[in-house]
């Protein structure tokens, strides 16, 4: 059943080109420069008088749920609150009849996130719930839905659940910029050409599979890791962390390039590899001066940055290339590396990948 795969996490990391294509199948029409909503059975009218939207949820999807607030603001101007589920439902959230709130969940099972949504709902908000498992409780409570389709995930640390997550965001996000005027014809054709370009590249990330366990192999007896990204990088960062938290029970963290100065860069010697999401684009320059931070007080970089991010690569130790596309799908194109590094890392540890210690693949209890 893992289909000649070790693990059933290689299997799900590997069987992302198809999760995405199944994500997009039916939702976009390129030729003409559309993204078909219908089926989650929001109108225009419910597009028009959204003022604020709400993303809650945990963990892996609650890091999607940023990388969702970057393309919605930016593709659509609507301000975007992103909070984890239990710390939304112990506030006193702002919420109205024009807010909608999105709930992203895998499982569609995690307490924390139905209290979430049922909150959202009794103050009176539309609420939209991104999910895989077709049927399942946040499905049947929520006033739409957008089934990810990216299959069974059975290996508890998720991974094309979370790159469909985004996927699901992007093609919301061109949807509700185009009715709320925000983006023209020609911008939403180039952002779908990319999109359908995308299975292609996540394969050529995986590609570095061979490299990538190459680099595991000098690092997997380290004690703690960093991991960096900006901007929509960010969140990437996070849930590169994440993975090797849970499958390796390294103890890694995720920050915001920019905030090393703040106090983290204490934390920097010869021992900690520091991952770093440096991908060409707006943010290249800065990412760079960061890394320059962090080398010149002893740190080994690990640079996942774009075939022709040559600076990148001088100043780390190991680097990987990713084919980027843009801005908002090479976060999806820098996670695949991450995937692999932890999977490659916790084997080598001999953790069981599938079944880590003290985790559940859906948290039913709050
Ligand atoms: C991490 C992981 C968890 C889940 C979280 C939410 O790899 O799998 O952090 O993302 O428990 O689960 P869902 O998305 O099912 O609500």
């Amino acid at each position: 059943e893992k289909g000649g795969y070790r693990h059933f996490m290689l299997k799900e990391i590997y069987e992302q080109p198809r999760a995405i294509a199944d994500t997009i199948r039916g939702r976009v029409m390129p030729e003409s420069s559309e993204v078909v909503i219908e089926e989650f059975g929001l109108s225009e009218k419910d597009i028009t008088s959204i003022d604020r939207i709400f993303i809650v949820a945990c963990g892996t999807s609650y890091h999607a749920g940023i990388v969702g607030k970057y393309m919605i603001e930016e593709l659509t101007r609507i301000p975007v609150e992103v909070d984890i589920a239990s710390e939304f439902r112990y506030r006193n959230p702002i919420i109205t009849q024009s807010t909608l709130f999105i709930a992203i969940t895998q499982s569609g099972e995690t307490a924390d996130t139905l209290a979430a949504i049922r909150q959202a709902r009794s103050l009176g908000a539309k609420v939209m719930t991104i999910c895989n498992v077709i049927g399942s409780t946040a499905s049947r409570e929520s006033d739409f839905v957008f089934y990810t389709h990216s299959g069974p995930e059975i290996g508890v640390a998720s991974t094309k659940a979370f790159t469909t997550q985004i996927i699901a965001l992007y093609l919301l996000s061109i949807a509700f910029g185009k009715i709320r005027g925000c983006l023209d014809d020609r911008t939403i054709s180039m952002l779908i050409e990319d999109l359908l370009h995308l299975p292609a590249s996540v394969e050529n990330s995986l590609e570095l599979d061979n490299e990538i366990n190459n680099i595991a192999k000098e690092l997997f007896k380290a004690k703690d890791f960093l991991y960096l990204g900006r901007g929509i990088n960010y969140p990437i960062a996070l849930e590169g962390a994440l993975k090797l938290k849970e499958i390796s029970y390294i103890h890694a963290e995720g920050y915001p390039a920019g905030e090393m100065k703040h106090g983290p860069i204490a934390l920097i010697d010869e021992e900690v590899p520091v991952v770093v999401l440096a991908p060409s684009g707006r943010l290249y320059e800065k990412i760079l001066s960061n890394m320059e931070e962090v080398k010149s007080r002893g740190g080994t970089l690990i640079a996942i940055t774009s075939s022709d991010g040559e600076s990148a690569k001088r100043l780390s130790t190991y680097s990987i290339s990713i084919h980027g596309i843009n801005d908002y799908l090479n976060a999806v194109l820098l996670t695949i590396p991450l995937q692999l590094l932890a999977y490659h890392i916790a084997v080598l540890r001999g953790c069981d990948v599938d079944q880590p210690r003290n985790l559940a693949k859906s948290v039913t209890v709050e």
